[in-house]
């Protein structure tokens, strides 16, 4: 029997992996601040979550797991080369962080999006109680508000997008983008990271549809549709507690030893994505070693760039670029036992992770384009001795939060040199100071915060999601 659920979160994933286990294969809550927000109002409501729950072919049954209620959705391995491969991540995705790499375009891509996205809806539309509140996430899901109305217009439906939404100019190449932009205005409430972003939203809707606004409030067809920002953050709280932990302090350490105890550790965390200018930040630091501005052994760079979307044709170029550079540097920087970049294609535990952040003198974040970073916040929120410094892009959603990072445009290579010569070289008070406020920053406006103020907006009564 279908169990209704009054809250209803609908996600292109669901929040769990398998996991080989003595008694056989089990699933696990997997880690990430989405889940976490949204799990104190999903268990009190008896909530349930509508997601893709990995693989291809039949989806697993319905189940619970931690008092929520999983809800998988099937894709054919067709499908998951053409509504998130292709559609997803080789159209969408690319067009949205400002076509860093040009977007492809395909009609059968595009005729698989929406038969996925009308089988979320149905899906949700399944599970949802009378009056029930629908949230769907991100670009993966963007026809599903539109849908789900048709199927349950009794639905309160709210939308976030979690990557940029593009400028007018931008937006229009796409091949059916009336029926996106009617999908999003198929909800109440349509939420962006960033106020710019909420702002394009807006004027698209007068541009394409001729709809009037009035301040952020558009109307269609007779309803009222709500755009705003609501920046995502952190589960700030449980990073300062990893930090502090002791056995985390001492894993950092032993890295620092195992890199060899240089002066300077620089760190980069990312999905091996283009938009992450993971190329870029390379480059500065092969310049600014052939400069001599910077050393080997005193300054050695760690990058991690977790394997994504890999059989996406943008990825693979860029898992050749950026590894050919990282050979490069090391080639020309190098010495036998002491490279200048260590390289790690892999994923980590949170504490692993943790770890590395607390160990990392700078931080260097230098997306071209992304919606908001949530390695930076993370970062900041793990240095409980408010030491080591942050290089910030520009084009980062979280540059709006942290001013007090090293901020740079990433398309210039020199203001990416000199931000990073200023962190490796600031005096540890200065630090401090840019740290802390930061930090004052983070810890009221956590994911909880998010949730709540989404939900508040929406019109959800007592959201409990802080
Ligand atoms: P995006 O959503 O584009 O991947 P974000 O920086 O907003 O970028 O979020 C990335 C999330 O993935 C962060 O919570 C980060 O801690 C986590 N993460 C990144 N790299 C790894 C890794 N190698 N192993 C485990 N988690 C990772
Ligand atoms: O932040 C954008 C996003 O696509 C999220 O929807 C997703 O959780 C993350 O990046 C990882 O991407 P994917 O689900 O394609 O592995």
């Amino acid at each position: 029997m279908t169990v209704r659920s009054s809250f209803v979160v609908v996600a292109n994933r669901l929040p769990v992996d398998e996991v080989s286990t003595p008694e056989g294969r089990q699933w696990r809550r997997s880690p990430g601040g989405l889940v976490t927000a949204l799990h104190p109002v999903l268990a009190e409501q008896q909530g349930t979550w509508v997601g893709w729950a990995g693989g291809t072919g039949a989806a697993p049954e319905p189940f619970d797991l931690e008092g929520i209620r999983l809800h998988p959705v099937p894709l054919s391995a067709e499908e998951l080369e053409r509504y998130y491969e292709g559609q997803s991540n080789a159209t969408i995705w690319p067009l949205y962080h400002d076509a860093v790499e040009t977007p492809a375009y395909k009609r059968r891509w595009r005729e698989a999006y929406r038969l996925v996205n009308a089988r979320f809806a149905e899906a949700a539309a399944d599970v949802a109680a009378e009056g029930a509140t629908v949230w769907v996430q991100d670009y993966q899901l963007q026809l599903v508000p539109a849908m789900l109305r048709e199927l349950r217009p009794d639905l309160k439906i709210g939308f976030f997008l979690h990557i940029p939404f593009p400028p007018i100019e931008l937006f229009m190449q796409m091949p059916f983008r009336t029926e996106i932009l009617r999908g999003l205005l198929g909800a109440d409430l349509v939420g962006f990271q960033q106020r710019l972003a909420a702002q394009n939203f807006v004027r698209l809707a007068r541009h394409l549809l001729g709809l009037r606004y009035e301040g952020q409030m558009i109307q269609v067809d007779g309803r009222q549709v709500k755009a705003g920002a609501f920046p995502i953050s952190i589960d700030t709280r449980e990073m300062e507690r990893l930090a502090e932990d002791p056995a985390i302090q001492a894993r950092a350490k032993q890295i620092r030893e195992e890199l060899g105890n240089p002066k300077t550790i620089i760190l980069g965390v990312d999905r091996l994505d283009y938009t992450k200018g993971i190329e870029l930040r390379l480059k500065a630091f092969r310049e600014l070693l052939a400069d001599g501005k910077l050393t080997v052994p005193d300054a050695v760079m760690v990058q991690v760039a977790t394997p994504s979307r890999e059989r996406v044709e943008h990825y693979q170029a860029l898992r050749v670029k950026v590894e050919r550079e990282v050979g490069r540097i090391n080639g020309e920087f190098g010495r036998v036992g002491v490279p200048a970049v260590h390289y790690l294609h892999q994923s980590y535990s949170r504490s692993e992770l943790a770890a590395m952040y607390v160990a990392a003198d700078v931080m260097m974040v230098t997306p071209l384009r992304d919606g908001m970073n949530l390695v930076a916040k993370e970062y900041v929120a793990s240095r409980a001795d408010q030491g080591g410094a942050l290089v910030l892009s520009e084009f980062a959603g979280a540059a709006t939060e942290l001013r007090q990072a090293f901020l740079c445009n990433p398309h210039d290579p020199d203001a990416v040199k000199d931000a990073l010569l200023r962190a490796v070289h600031v005096e540890k008070p200065e630090a401090r100071r840019r740290i802390r406020v930061m930090q004052r920053h983070l810890r009221t406006h956590d994911v909880g915060h998010w949730a709540k103020s989404f939900l508040t907006e929406l019109g959800v009564p007592d959201t409990e999601a802080a």
